[in-house]
């Protein structure tokens, strides 16, 4: 599959949603981070706001949901219209489970993985997931550099996800800029998240164009 660009709006103005979805038209996904003060220290988002921005703009919701108990709540933002919900492996006490209603609701059903949190117990499953989300930062906060020790387990998920013929897509997300992008494709990301990177620049439009250009020259996935 081809690799996509995800811009994260956590670093975006909030008070200005709309406009800002507007800035990035040419991604390929949204990202939304939604985040509880439990599961991470930080809040931002829930569903009222993941309905209003499906409404605002043609581009499809990707969210990312930093929140405890998410057997419970997951369903509701695909409900909601985001077209990609990913929950945390930490955080679900049956994520095949989760992900089999994730699915039947229509939706891509993703499991993302802390930094110290191993993909092998998963390796098995990927059948069940849509994306692997692969963390290269601890979650909770935009900004935050980018840690290399992270990348090999993007390659053991690529390299399993090879090996099974399936078509699952590995996204990384944090810290993922100009400078560290060609790594992560390197590694066979093909989804990335970018936050500051897009929303920090002066033109974001240019920050999505850039990175797909970066990616692209590198990445194994093809
Ligand atoms: C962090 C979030 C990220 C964040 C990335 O917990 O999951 O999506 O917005 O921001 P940057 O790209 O600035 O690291
Ligand atoms: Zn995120």
């Amino acid at each position: 599959m081809a690799l996509q660009i995800s811009p994260s709006i956590l670093t975006a103005d909030f008070a200005r949603l709309a406009d800002e979805l507007d800035r990035i038209s040419d991604a390929d996904w949204a990202h939304v981070d939604v985040m509880d003060n439990h599961f991470v220290p930080n809040l931002t988002l829930g569903v009222p706001v993941v309905e209003s921005l499906v409404k605002a703009s043609p581009i499809p919701i990707d969210t990312h949901l930093m929140i405890e108990d998410a057997d419970r709540w997951a369903p509701a933002y695909a409900e909601a219209g985001a077209r990609s919900v990913t929950f945390h492996a930490e955080a679900a006490k049956a994520p095949i489970r989760l992900a089999r209603e994730l699915r039947a609701l229509g939706v891509r059903a993703g499991i993302a993985l802390r930094p110290a949190t191993p993909v092998e117990p998963y390796l098995d499953l990927l059948a069940e997931f849509d994306m692997i989300l692969i963390m290269t930062v601890e979650p909770g906060f935009g900004g935050q550099k980018f840690l290399d020790a992270c990348l090999p387990k993007v390659r053991r998920t690529r390299e399993a996800i090879r090996s099974t013929g399936l078509d699952v897509w590995v996204q990384v997300d944090g810290g993922v800029s100009a400078e560290t992008i060609g790594r992560c494709a390197d590694a066979g990301a093909d989804v990335f998240v970018a936050g500051s990177a897009v929303y920090g620049a002066d033109d974001a439009a240019a920050a999505v164009d850039e990175l797909r250009q970066l990616a692209a020259r590198h990445g194994s996935c093809g």
